[in-house]
């Protein structure tokens, strides 16, 4: 029951897309009309039909990154990234903004944006692969592979100094769960490593939150950069397909002179954004499956010798929340504490975003995770995708799993064979 009593038993291609049980007649038909706009296709405008797109944006709906409600994969090498379910955070490497944020790239801003409505874009990426093998003690091998970006075709001069970080989409589903983790437990699981050493010692991120005015913690993206989901759907919009809302009403358009003075009305409403943060606040987690099975028992048991579960925690009660009653004091085994840990360098993009160094990332949560070639057709796991199966991913992990990375390697196969097989079964 990984979302508690918002699990979903189904194990097909369906199955990260399965709304929340016990909503009214009328919350089911707000998350409805927000699934439809997830996968809707925005135009530029004008247009009756979701106007707006760009001018600058990086890909065409939600549902063109979040295949399926999944998550995406990394760029092809060899060829520039056209529509990815990707992108390139950029800032200035040194320096913050007001609120202690990562400073935006003159003429560039946030990210690079690689498609445009007309006229030029910001430029283009490719990714490249360096592969080194890694070998166990027993002799096997695996391929493990380093990403190497190359901005080019920029519309001006790409500047020196700036720091680029590869994003590559997460699964969207149990987010509301995640959500209602109050600030105290993400607090509590952080500190409680000083008297229990089952944990590995994390931080949370404090991020600015648009809404409260304030500082807060932070849980969404790979380095917990947002406090809440409407923020982080409004950023998408904003950075990702170029849709300007109330919440972030300034349009990305950097070399689109023809836009400099645009002050027109948010092209999404508050009743369309708030559809669909109503939508991905309400989608239910799938069940565990083959729980029983010696193997994957097995693979349970070295997964906590191993002290994966340091950081990638099985179970977490969810707040009370009177006015939400379907995501209040869940028991939910999301396999995160979403807080930021350094797993060694091999992994840094150098971009420090608030509190998360250039090289800590968000414990990733791996609840369905089991399911991800089944609903999207394909596996790329870590923030940038560089790990094309469960093994390439365990084997990055350095720094403060170090330990976890060694047991692992230290196994027999058919060991390693079942904590894999565990892996299936979230
Ligand atoms: C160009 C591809 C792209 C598009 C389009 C896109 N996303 Fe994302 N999304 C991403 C990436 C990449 C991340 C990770 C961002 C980060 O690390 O900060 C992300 C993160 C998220 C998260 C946080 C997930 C988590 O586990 O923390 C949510 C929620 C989300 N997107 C929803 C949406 C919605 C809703 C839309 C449509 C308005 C959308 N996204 C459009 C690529 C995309
Ligand atoms: C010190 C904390 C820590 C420990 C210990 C740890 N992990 Fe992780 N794990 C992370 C973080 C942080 C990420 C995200 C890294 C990134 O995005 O580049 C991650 C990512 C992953 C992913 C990729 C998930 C995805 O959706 O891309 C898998 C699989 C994983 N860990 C499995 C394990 C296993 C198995 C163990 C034990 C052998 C383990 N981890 C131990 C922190 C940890």
């Amino acid at each position: 029951m990984s979302g508690g009593g918002q699990t979903a038993f189904d194990q097909g291609s369906s199955a990260f897309d399965h709304s929340f049980t016990g909503l009214s007649g009328r919350d089911q038909l707000i998350h409805d009309r927000g699934d439809k706009q997830f996968d809707l296709p925005f135009v530029p405008a004008p247009s009756h039909v979701n106007p707006g797109i760009g001018p600058l944006y990086n890909n065409i709906s939600c549902g063109s990154c979040h295949t399926s409600q999944g998550s995406g994969s990394p760029p092809f090498a060899g060829s520039a990234a056209s529509f990815e379910s990707f992108f390139l955070r950029l800032s200035l490497n040194s320096g913050t903004d007001e609120h202690g944020g990562p400073l935006p790239v003159p003429g560039f801003g946030g990210q690079l944006q690689n498609q445009v409505v007309y006229g030029t874009k910001e430029g283009d990426y490719d990714v490249t692969y360096t592969t080194q093998t890694f070998t166990y003690p027993d002799g096997n091998t695996a391929q493990l592979r380093t990403p190497i970006y190359t901005i080019y075709n920029t519309y001006i001069p790409f500047p020196a100094n700036v720091a680029v970080s590869p994003r590559m989409a997460p699964s969207i589903f149990g987010l509301g769960l995640l959500e209602n983790i109050s600030d105290s437990s993400i607090i509590a699981m952080a500190n409680q490593a000083q008297t229990d050493t089952t944990v590995i010692p994390g931080h949370p991120n404090y991020v600015w939150d648009l809404e409260k005015n304030k500082m807060s913690v932070g849980r969404f993206g790979h380095k917990c950069e947002t406090p809440t989901l409407k923020q982080q759907i409004a950023f998408a919009l904003n950075e990702d397909i170029g849709i300007t809302t109330n919440m972030m009403p300034t349009e990305n358009c950097y070399g689109q002179a023809q836009y400099y003075n645009d002050s027109l009305h948010p092209e999404m409403s508050d009743s369309t954004l708030n559809n669909l943060v109503f939508y991905i606040r309400t989608i239910q987690v799938p069940a565990r499956r083959n729980v029983t099975d010696p193997t994957v028992m097995r693979g349970e048991q070295l997964f906590k010798q191993a002290k994966c579960v340091g950081c990638h925690r099985q179970t977490i009660v969810t707040d009370v929340n009177v006015a939400f009653p379907q995501v209040s004091g869940q028991t939910i085994h999301p396999y995160t504490d979403l807080l930021l840990h350094y797993l060694g360098n091999g992994l840094a993009d150098n971009r420090v975003v608030y509190s998360a160094a250039g090289n800590e990332y968000r414990t990733c949560p791996l609840w369905g995770i089991g399911l991800t070639q089944v609903v999207t057709g394909q596996t790329s796991f870590l923030h940038d995708g560089r790990a094309r199966t469960f093994e390439e991913a365990i084997l990055w992990h350095g720094g403060e799993a170090n330990y976890s990375q060694k047991f692992f390697v230290n196994l027999s196969k058919s060991d390693r064979d079942a904590l894999i097989a565990f892996l299936n079964s979230l």
